[in-house]
């Protein structure tokens, strides 16, 4: 069945009304994100993108990965591959032996990184994997080699700290003994630097959030003016979550033609769209307790905005 009508009809019927943040990324979606991803405000990318201009050495090292011993790096969610070309271009010139295995749900996607890497890295051994994470993980662990997995621009920022210990859980549940998980994540800081991030002055972090109803209205007949809907990011540091609302700027109701129904929305009432989790080390400790990971190390960007941890299954 069609997974974003139930799901939009479950989050538009509760109380608080919530939407899935994983409904962003459509085309559109997609494109409004690579523009975020280069303004002024969204640290996130060009602090990661520092670690592994500058550091990349550094990860590997920690990565304790043989020379002449073939492994595969994996990465999920692989993106523009703006950061991992750093590392890889590293490993390459250390004449280590391996093959890139980019995860992702988008074929597109892949189609595109495969031919940017050809490009800038035209020896490279890619292994292309569409799909689910989780599926392909199943997939990759019927080969005995050493695995070293990526996660990076802070991705699973968007689970709460249950599912993502529950994630990062079941990840080590492909792996084996000494197998490596590269983890990017933002760190928590003030307000007056990470709700810039989620509220960029162009509008573009706006134009993503209101995606979502962009997309109900394309694909559910949806009825959502647009117009009459708010951006509203919000940022505790104290709890160390930056979240994402749109709020109904008025009493309405709207109708949704593929789930023959109509929602109510009073005036101020608010959807959330996305948690954005920032990190410490408390908060990682917490969450890996809960997996057969240990720490290896962890590396930041000059400003410490950003932080790569490097874990090991034992
Ligand atoms: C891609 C999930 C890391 O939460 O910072 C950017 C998505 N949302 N601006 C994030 C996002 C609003 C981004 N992640």
């Amino acid at each position: 069945m069609n997974k974003f009508k139930t799901e939009v009809a479950e989050g538009l019927s509760q109380s608080p009304k919530s939407l899935p943040s994983k409904y962003f990324y459509d085309e559109l979606g997609d494109a409004l994100f690579v523009k975020i991803m280069h303004s002024s405000e969204y640290y996130l990318t060009r602090s990661e993108l520092e670690i592994f201009t500058k550091k990349s050495n550094q990860i590997i090292d920690s990565l304790q990965v043989e020379k002449d011993n073939y492994f595969e790096l994996i990465e999920l969610g692989a993106g523009d591959g703006l950061k991992t070309k750093e590392l890889l271009k590293c490993l390459q010139n250390r004449g280590f032996n391996f093959d890139y295995f980019p995860i992702d749900i988008s074929q597109n996607a892949l189609d595109k990184l495969e031919i940017s890497l050809k490009e800038d890295l035209p020896t490279l051994g890619i292994q292309k994997r569409q799909g689910d994470y989780f599926e392909t993980l199943a997939s990759l662990k019927k080969s005995q080699y050493p695995k070293v997995i990526m996660f990076l621009g802070s991705n699973i920022g968007n689970m709460t700290d249950a599912v993502a210990a529950q994630f990062i859980y079941e990840l080590g549940a492909n792996l084996n003994t000494g197998d490596k998980l590269l983890l990017g994540v933002d760190l928590i800081k003030d307000a007056s630097i990470v709700l810039p991030a989620y509220n960029d002055r162009q509008g573009i972090t706006r134009a993503f959030n209101l995606n979502l109803l962009s997309r109900i209205n394309k694909e559910l007949g949806g009825e959502f003016d647009i117009e009459q809907f708010s951006h509203q990011p919000e940022y505790d540091e104290k709890e160390g979550i930056a979240k994402s609302f749109l709020v109904s700027l008025k009493k309405q109701k709207v109708f949704v033609q593929a789930l023959d129904k109509a929602f109510e929305f009073q005036e101020g009432e608010k959807i959330a769209t996305e948690i954005s989790r920032k990190y410490n080390d408390e908060i990682i400790e917490r969450l890996i307790e809960q997996t057969d990971f240990k720490m290896v190390e962890k590396l930041t960007d000059e400003k410490a905005f950003f932080a790569n941890y490097i874990f090991t299954k034992s």
